[in-house]
């Protein structure tokens, strides 16, 4: 069981960025978070993850109107950036970038025959990708909805699934509620997820 240095993307809030590198703390033995990657100035997880004493990689997206150009300059720019932290595995969390398929390449690993790039997508897989997971599962009326880990590939939110919980819709939810009741089940198969990786229990 080797250990994992795992480096976190993310864009937003990052409650799972956040629940990850405190998991990581309560692991120390199996893996550990060595840094951030955030690719907006604002986004408020960059301030909470140096408050926790975390590295943070801040690289923005530049456009110069030259959307394939841009890609591949933003993504050098954070393969570089991760070549000092010697990580083996990328928990993305609220990314909200889709990664390249010459980027992921940089982390295929033969012997799982995948990338080593985990997302969380607030969906029960393959129904409702794309940005708005919760938005869609809840207004198409679904009576159970749920979280999915999946390994990245450079589709949308596509990649095999690794692992799935599910929770319920009550009919008297507002949006709110059902994505607070959402999150929570985020937090506990993300930690779940890792664990899993950590002992090679894929
Ligand atoms: C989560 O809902 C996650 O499933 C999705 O993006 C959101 C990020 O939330 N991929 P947070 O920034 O981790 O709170």
């Amino acid at each position: 069981m080797a250990f994992k240095r795992f480096a976190i993307f993310a864009s937003g809030v990052g409650s799972n960025a956040l629940n990850l590198i405190a998991y990581a703390r309560e692991n120390a033995n199996q893996f550990s978070v060595e840094v951030l990657v955030a690719d907006k100035e604002d986004a408020p997880v960059i301030i909470e993850a140096k408050r926790l004493g975390i590295p943070v990689e801040v690289i923005p997206f530049i456009s110069t109107g030259s959307p394939k150009l841009d890609k591949k300059n933003h993504e050098e720019k954070i393969l570089n950036s991760l070549k000092k932290y010697n990580i083996s595995w990328i928990a993305l969390a609220g990314y909200m970038r889709i990664l390249s398929a010459d980027f992921l390449a940089n982390f295929y690993d033969k012997e799982i025959g995948k990338n080593k790039v985990i997302n969380i997508h607030p969906s029960l897989l393959p129904s409702f990708p794309g940005k708005d997971g919760y938005r869609d599962a809840f207004f198409a009326g679904v009576p159970v909805s749920g979280i999915t880990i999946h390994f990245v590939d450079s589709g949308i939110d596509a990649g095999p699934i690794f692992l799935q919980k599910t929770f319920e819709r009550y009919p008297s939810d507002t949006l709110e509620d059902f994505i607070s009741r959402g999150k929570k089940i985020e937090h506990e198969i993300y930690r779940e997820a890792i664990k899993l990786l950590a002992e090679d229990r894929i």
